[in-house]
């Protein structure tokens, strides 16, 4: 029988990696992408790595072009490439700041999604999952910009499942917390920063240092990844991780207001901004 084709973006490093060689496990045959496309990428043959950079139409046509050519179809997208900006007042981050992470977590993934949809609606058959985020439901403060990136994916996935589901095509997000991965590394610095501000991203960047020492890590999304690729009847939605599943459960059942008091108590936000006015 034909493997089934896939494509994992951001699949240099962390979840996408893992997701793509866990994916080969499940008997896909795997096509990673980074901006780096193969240099100083080891796939241990598993998968092949191609160039693509998900804020250019053309770098996205000529990667999906490019498996279309090898493989003749393509049957999963995994939307994994992403980014942040490193915890700070909302203030602090440009417009151009702003448009940068929405070009990747949001335009990226649009421009993937469009590129491969007309061969998916071809053959009637297809597979999108987006890699949202906890905060792509309960927005954090300090990540506005993120949390606003991942909340239009979820929007646009949502609506576009409506969509596509006659067509044979369905969309479904993966919601994870924090995951042990460079993604704390890679974050860009907040590019408006104020000298005031210094203590309080100092405490914002102690508190997420201590969330990733218990994290989980990216085979947790790479499990549940595999598990909506395979499964007959998609929801659009799935938590990964025990605690993102306790975020979801809060969300969906307590009231707003204890929601709001039990982040600004996780991360001690009145306490800490009393004591340094
Ligand atoms: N780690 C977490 O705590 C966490 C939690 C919830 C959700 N997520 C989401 O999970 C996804 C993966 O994050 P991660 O933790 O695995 O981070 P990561 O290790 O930093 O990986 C990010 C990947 O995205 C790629 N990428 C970034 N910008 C790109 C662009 N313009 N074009 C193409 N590829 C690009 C990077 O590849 P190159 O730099 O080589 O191009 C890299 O492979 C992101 O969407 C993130 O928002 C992460």
């Amino acid at each position: 029988m034909n493997k089934k084709i896939a494509i994992v973006t951001g699949a240099s490093s962390g979840i996408g990696e893992v997701t793509a060689h866990q994916l080969v496990s499940a008997g896909y045959k795997v096509y990673g992408t980074s901006r780096r496309g193969a240099l100083g990428h080891n796939t241990n043959n598993q998968f092949t790595m191609l160039a693509l950079d998900v804020n250019s139409d053309e770098s996205v046509s000529a990667a999906v072009n490019e498996v279309m050519r090898l493989e003749g179809q393509i049957d999963l997208l995994v939307n994994n490439a992403g980014f942040g900006v490193s915890p700070a007042p909302a203030e602090e981050s440009s417009i151009e700041q702003a448009k940068a992470i929405f070009d990747t977590n949001f335009f990226g993934m649009i421009r993937m999604i469009q590129s491969v949809l007309p061969h998916m609606r071809q053959r009637s058959s297809g597979r999108i999952i987006n890699i949202s985020s906890v905060l792509g439901f309960v927005p954090m403060p300090y990540m506005a910009l993120y949390s606003a990136s991942k909340h239009a994916m979820e929007a646009y996935s949502e609506s576009l499942d409506h969509e596509l589901r006659t067509a044979g095509i369905r969309v479904s997000l993966v919601e994870p917390a924090y995951i042990r991965s460079a993604f704390d590394a890679n974050q860009l610095q907040p590019d408006q920063a104020q000298s005031k501000n210094d203590a309080l991203r100092a405490m914002l960047d102690q508190h997420v240092k201590q969330a990733l020492e218990i994290a989980d890590g990216p085979d947790v999304v790479a499990k549940t990844v595999v598990k909506v690729a395979l499964t007959a009847k998609p929801k659009v939605r799935y938590t990964s991780g025990t605690l993102a599943a306790r975020l979801r459960f809060l969300r969906k059942f307590a009231p707003a207001a204890l929601v709001e008091a039990g982040v600004r108590k996780d991360m001690k936000l009145d306490s800490w901004l009393a004591a340094h006015r």
